[in-house]
């Protein structure tokens, strides 16, 4: 199974709502499905696809199976930090390492911004281990835990971790 790797444009909004309700139906992403609605997916486009931002979807024949955003968050004391980071690979597509290429292309991306990106930081729940072992292959470094942060509709609750990949 191919793909090809490219920056999404407004135009990708449909295919990016299905994307990531696809991804929602597992525990790994902050938001449910029901959270994730055209207006979500419009305002996160809106700032990935503006400039300090990124945004890079894998397409396969099939369409959009996997997108990669964050941002510089604002204020220019953090101009050298991306943050806001969220991945979702089709569960279809998952371990198989797209979601591996989407980071390469993120961080090839990162290092291209002016002024430069020294920060790259996500969030990993602790319900979530899978990506964790990925994002720390992937060379992010735990910087914080917040006890509590999540309590799911089930009631139970989980711990975020604070990941953090230093670009030299
Ligand atoms: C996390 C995610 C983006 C990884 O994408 P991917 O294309 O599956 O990743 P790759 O194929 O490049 O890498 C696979 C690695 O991911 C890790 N991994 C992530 N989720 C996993 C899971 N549910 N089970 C097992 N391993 C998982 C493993 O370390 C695995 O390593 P391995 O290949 O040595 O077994 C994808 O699983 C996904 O979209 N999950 C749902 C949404 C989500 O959790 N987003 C991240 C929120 S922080």
């Amino acid at each position: 199974m191919s793909f090809a790797l490219r920056r999404t444009h407004p135009e990708d909004a449909a295919a990016m709502l299905a994307l990531f309700q696809a991804a929602a139906n597992g525990p790994g992403l902050a938001r449910y499905p029901d959270e994730i609605d055209a207006d979500y997916i419009a305002a996160t486009m809106a700032r990935s696809t503006g400039p300090g931002g990124i945004s890079i979807g894998a397409f396969s024949e099939e369409g959009l199976v996997g997108e990669i955003h964050a941002w510089r968050p604002g204020p220019r004391k953090f101009a050298h930090v991306l943050g806001d980071l969220t991945i979702a690979v089709d569960p279809k597509w998952q371990g198989q390492g797209l979601g591996t290429s989407l980071f390469a292309a993120l961080f090839d991306a990162a290092r291209e911004m002016v002024p430069p990106i020294e920060r790259i930081e996500l969030f990993v729940h602790t319900g979530n281990p899978g990506a964790r072992a990925l994002y720390e292959r992937l060379g992010f470094a735990v910087e914080g835990r917040m006890p509590g942060r999540l309590k799911l509709d089930s009631g139970e609750v989980l711990d975020d971790f604070a990941m953090v990949k230093r670009l030299a």
